[in-house]
């Protein structure tokens, strides 16, 4: 049953005439009922602890549009609060997290085994969603790569250039990996507990990994996705993964082989003729359209959305944006993606 789902086709390296279509944050403030149940929740993270409320955010993308999957809402940066990091976000601004910057705010971290407790409601949010989903739809666990998370933790927000976490590498680099390595623990057992109360696949973000330059990116990007790849697989044989090493460049070659994943999300700056004689060679590709597009619409989105689907027809692809869709998105616009991969 679980193979007719077009999602986990796509990912054991099928292709297909029509690939399968989910956005990244395809739950979120573009989304009018979004907002109504965001603000019935309170905040943002009370709706990310709230298990009924943010498995309702999760259905309502898969309601209006359905989807081809569904990507359980809630954020990388949830694991940092449960490893004892204070954790806010500010209208307008983003988040804002008690900054890891000595030996002894290191100290104040509980152990990986220990987050649990907090990140419970996520587990039943999962629990939730894989009863309710359609049949065909597919659930997609997350979390965050160490190294972007690590940017939150050692900088206390979201920083342009991720200084203060490449500044921490440099004068203090075993507290570094040592910060690195917790996360890498926590992300594995927090993943492994999505796979066990009902995700089909897991999505690795690393949103800062283009700020990784040559051994960093082998030590710091590469390596934790291939080990937190190499456990989930050993614990849960045949569960897909999919690696986001976002603006990676030329680093992109090789980095599925090397890891581990099944499939390599693609951000936008990545050209997809290229990509399919480069990356899809060696299996799934999922993107790359830009987010742009969600906003601005027309004949242009229309365009691009079938170059993209042309480019990569002769191997597997899941059609996705090249990053987050934005709040200033028009819905409409989400609707004439998705006709256009559909209906050609
Ligand atoms: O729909 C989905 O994609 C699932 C849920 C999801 C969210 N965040 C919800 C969210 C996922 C997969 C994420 C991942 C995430 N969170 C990343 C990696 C992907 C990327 O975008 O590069 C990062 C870096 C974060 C950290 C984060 N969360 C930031 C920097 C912000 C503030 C910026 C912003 O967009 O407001 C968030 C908040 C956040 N996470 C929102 C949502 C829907 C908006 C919060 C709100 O409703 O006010």
């Amino acid at each position: 049953m679980a193979e007719q789902k077009k999602i986990l086709r796509a990912l054991a390296g099928e292709t297909q005439d029509v690939p399968p279509i989910w956005m990244m944050r395809q739950a979120g403030r573009y989304l009018p009922e979004y907002r109504a149940t965001r603000a019935q929740a309170g905040d943002f993270l009370k709706l990310c602890y709230n298990p009924d409320l943010a498995a309702e955010v999760t259905l309502q993308p898969i309601r209006r549009y359905g989807f081809d999957a569904a990507i359980l809402f809630a954020d990388i940066l949830l694991i940092p609060q449960a490893l004892g990091a204070d954790l806010w976000f500010v209208t307008g601004e983003g988040p804002r997290l008690s900054t890891i910057t000595t030996e002894a705010n290191f100290a104040k971290l509980g152990p990986a085994s220990d987050i649990h407790e907090t990140l419970n409601p996520i587990y039943e949010t999962v629990k939730i969603l894989s009863k309710e989903l359609p049949a065909e739809t597919t659930l997609i666990g997350f979390a965050g790569a160490p190294w972007t998370v690590a940017t939150y933790m050692i900088a206390g927000r979201g920083t342009p250039d991720q200084g203060p976490a490449h500044a921490l590498k440099q004068e203090n680099r075993a507290l570094f990996e040592a910060l690195l390595a917790r996360i890498t623990e926590a992300t594995i057992d927090y993943l492994s507990m999505q796979i066990k109360a009902g995700a089909e696949v897991v999505k690795i973000f690393d949103s800062w990994a283009g700020s990784l330059k040559g051994e960093d990116f082998h030590k710091y990007a590469l390596e934790p996705c291939r080990q937190i790849t190499a456990a989930l697989k050993e614990r849960h044989p045949g569960i897909p993964v999919i690696g986001f090493p976002r603006e990676a460049g030329e680093k992109y070659l090789g980095f599925a082989k090397a890891t581990g994943i099944d499939c390599l999300a693609l951000d936008n700056s990545v050209d997809p003729i290229w990509a399919a004689q480069n990356l899809q060679v060696d299996g799934c590709v999922q993107g790359n359209l830009a987010s742009r597009h969600m906003v601005t619409g027309g004949q242009d989105l229309v365009d691009e959305t079938r170059a993209i689907v042309e480019a990569f027809k002769n191997g597997p692809h899941i059609f996705n944006l090249g990053h987050g869709i934005t709040p200033d998105a028009d819905p409409d616009n989400v609707q004439l993606m998705i006709d256009t991969v559909r209906g050609g």
